[in-house]
Formats: C-alpha cells, structure tokens, sequence
C-alpha cells in the first residue's frame, strides 16, 4: 500500500513538484493526497492543483494563537488520512504538540549540511564561512528548527565564484532528487527511526561520495 502523504508549503512549491514527479512511478510507495498552504494564492498550489492533487489554504493569520493554527492543520490532515507529512518550504514553526502529534511521521528538507547552518539565509552565510562544501538535508521533524534525525543528505562542492543565488540553484537541484528518494526511504519501510538516528532496515547499496545514501543518475 502507498502512503498517505500530505505536504504543507508556503512559496514557489519546486520541491513539491520534484514529490508530485516522483508518485507517478508506479512502484513509488507514497501518494500525495493533500498539499496544504498557509499563504493563499502560493505559486506551489498550482503544482497540486494541476496534478488533480487535493489543496487546501489555512491562513496562520487568521488564527489567533500558534496552537489554533496547528490544530487546523491538524484536522485538516486527519480529514484527509494523511499518514506522512512533508515540509517543502513550509515558513512557520510548529508547536510542540503537533511534532508529537506527528512524530517520526514527519520530514522536512533544508538547504544546508545539517546540522550546520541551520536556519534561514543558509547560502549567503555558508559563503560568508568559507565553507568548500554544502549540501541538503532531510530529517525528521523534531520541535527546534531544523534539527531532527537525519534520514538522507547530498553534498554540493561551493566553488570560489559562487553567490548566494548560484550555491542556491545547484543546492536546489540536489534537493529535488534527495527529496523523493529521502521519502521513499521512510514510505517504504526502507529505514526505521531509532531514537534520534536514523537506521537502514535493509542492505546498503552503492555508496557515491557525494550522495549519502546515494541515489542514482549524475548531478
Ligand atoms: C528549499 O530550499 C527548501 O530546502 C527550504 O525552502 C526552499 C523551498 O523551495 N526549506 P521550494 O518552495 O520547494 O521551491
């Protein structure tokens, strides 16, 4: 049986697209039954939209508490039996009480090595450290932010002309694939969540230098 994958987003949706493109595999073991925004009209609602996918929008602002709001969200994914959720550039912090709600049943990716540079405006400061390598992350959704055990990440070299917007592009382009694989591994059963580790339940494969589990095709 595929799993039941709800995404929330707040923006442009590309990784929500790079999701949507992996679930018509037939052999992907997750589906995405409801994309969620908390910003109405979020160019990635078009996304979902135009692969038939359920949409919803629940404006934070119209709640007056942190708490109201993620009860919604809440209710809203229970609705539509969601069994996974996924952040894809979703902007607001979670309370407490819904990360337990959705323990080790929720991922999110960020821009960064983590658990270096976490946080927003990660490719201007990895820049300004003079750091020679960055990357992506996914890793379940723990209550600080950007923390959480780490299920797959993908290493991009920074090269000495880079911007902040180049090291984003290419950064970007490695989310896209790690971020599907990174679900399959959970959706499948492929890994099991073990305190705040991540272990593999299968046998390893290949390992690329610069895809940790790898994932297959050239950068
Ligand atoms: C990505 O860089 C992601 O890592 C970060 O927010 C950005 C979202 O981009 N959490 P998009 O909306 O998926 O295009």
């Amino acid at each position: 049986m595929r799993k039941r994958v709800g995404v929330l987003i707040s923006g442009r949706g590309s990784n929500l697209q790079a999701l949507i493109e992996a679930c018509k595999a037939p052999d992907y073991p997750a589906e995405i039954v409801l994309v969620l925004s908390n910003v109405p009209g979020a160019a990635g609602l078009s996304h979902a939209e135009a692969a038939y996918i359920q949409t919803l929008t629940i404006n934070h602002k119209d709640f007056a508490t942190r708490e109201a709001f993620d009860a919604a969200l809440d209710a809203a994914l229970i609705q539509a039996r969601v069994e996974l959720l996924c952040n894809a550039g979703f902007m607001r912090l979670h309370t407490a009480g819904f990360v337990a709600r959705w323990l080790n049943r929720h991922l999110n990716i960020h821009p960064s090595l983590l658990p270096a540079f976490t946080g927003l405006h990660t490719h201007k400061r990895v820049i300004e450290a003079g750091v020679t390598l960055s990357g992506c992350t996914v890793h379940i959704v723990r209550p600080e932010m950007d923390e959480g055990p780490i299920v797959a990440q993908a290493a991009i070299p920074v090269l000495p002309s880079d911007t902040a917007e180049t090291l984003a592009a290419r950064v970007l382009a490695a989310e896209h694939r790690l971020y599907p694989h990174a679900l399959a591994l959970v959706a499948s059963g492929a890994v099991r969540i073990e305190g705040e580790r991540v272990v593999r339940t299968t046998q390893e494969g290949d390992q690329s230098p610069l895809f940790s589990p790898p994932v297959s095709g050239a950068l």
